[in-house]
């Protein structure tokens, strides 16, 4: 077991929320087909003015206070994020500057959904080197300026917000992460991806006209492969920990698509009792979806110390990863 556990955690979520029977005005669909084929009743969005790196920060100030820890505690920053405030500088820099704790490395991970997972891996590295004691790691996200709300497939999926955790020793061996797995394949690229605004297609009038500054998706072909590698990758991790599915307390999913965390869950043989979520409220909120589901289950009183915590992520890249920790 590596002797990493997380210390504290925080989210925010910013207070204006768009429900489905708002987006019942703006598309064509109804909150019958969204709750249906997603799980989503309703999902987050900030006001103007407000960016990724502010709900990190707000995220970030809670766990902080949570640990008791002061912002000239922290060692390093890491944020994973699919939206970032810029492509540089980072949105962790941001947030740095937010602190005003310059000095420190800080760094964005940019794994889509699976970035909090990816971010983790990172972080428990770090801290294990010795090298670093508390390292702030966010996951937070302005999906709602990266969508095309014109389209109706992927416009009613994503909301706002930010998770955050203080990464740390475990001191007494007591928690940890028994086991983690990440994975990527990148031929697969294409399938989900925000087509313009990098090297590959820079802005212009025609990638603003064609609204290729946004999301597109193969939705039925991303369901397929998530629901498999969401699967594969529990399968993995319980392995590799020596445990199966009755070990773990609680399953903490990536949430994409409710209908996605229960096709995996029948698949590992985890029973949704065990599973907790916040897609209902929330929407997918890529890099933000884990730490905002570990954050609320603890104030729920669902994860306590001692507990078998399984994770499991996929998104654009694609990429993918889980863990399975002690709490
Ligand atoms: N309202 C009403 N009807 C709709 C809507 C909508 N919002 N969206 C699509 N439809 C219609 C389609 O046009 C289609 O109509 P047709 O039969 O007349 O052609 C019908 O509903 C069925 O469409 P499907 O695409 O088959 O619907 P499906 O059940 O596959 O659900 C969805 C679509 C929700 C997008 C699903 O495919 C999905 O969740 N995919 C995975 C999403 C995901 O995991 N994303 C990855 C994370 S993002 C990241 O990593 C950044």
């Amino acid at each position: 077991m590596q002797a990493v556990k997380i210390l504290s955690t925080g989210s925010y979520l910013p207070p204006k929320v768009l429900t489905n029977f708002d987006l019942e005005k703006m598309v064509d669909t109804t909150d019958e087909w969204i709750r249906t084929r997603t799980g989503i009743s309703e999902r987050h969005i900030v006001e103007e003015g407000v960016f990724t790196s502010d709900l990190a920060f707000e995220a970030a100030k809670i766990a902080l206070a949570n640990a008791g820890l002061k912002a000239s505690d922290i060692d390093m920053i890491i944020v994973a994020t699919a939206s970032p405030d810029n492509m540089y500088p980072s949105t962790a820099c941001w947030v740095q500057k937010k602190f005003n704790i310059p000095g420190i490395p800080a760094f964005d991970i940019s794994a889509a959904c699976s970035g909090f997972v990816y971010g983790l891996s990172v972080a428990a590295s770090f801290i294990e080197s010795g090298k670093y004691k508390h390292i702030l790691l966010c996951g937070a996200e302005v999906m709602s300026k990266v969508v095309n709300w014109k389209d109706r497939e992927t416009c009613i999926l994503f909301g706002d917000g930010a998770g955050a955790c203080i990464v740390t020793k475990s001191e007494d061996g007591s928690s940890g992460i028994i086991s983690s797995y990440l994975g990527a394949d990148g031929t697969l690229g294409d399938l989900l991806i925000q087509p313009a605004g990098g090297t590959r297609m820079p802005a212009s009038h025609e990638t603003v006209d064609k609204n290729l500054h946004s999301v597109h998706m193969e939705g039925q072909e991303v369901f397929k492969h998530a629901v498999r590698t969401m699967a594969s990758t529990g399968e993995r991790v319980l392995k590799e920990a020596g445990m199966t599915a009755d070990d773990v307390d609680i399953y903490i999913p990536h949430q994409a698509n409710m209908r996605i965390v229960e096709a995996a869950c029948k698949r590992v043989k985890i029973p949704m009792s065990k599973t907790y979520s916040i897609i209902h409220k929330y929407g997918n909120v890529p890099a933000a979806s884990i730490p905002l589901t570990i954050d609320d289950a603890i104030r729920a009183n669902k994860i306590k110390r001692g507990d078998i915590v399984l994770m499991t992520a996929f998104g654009a890249g694609f990429t993918w990863g889980g863990m399975v920790l002690k709490w």
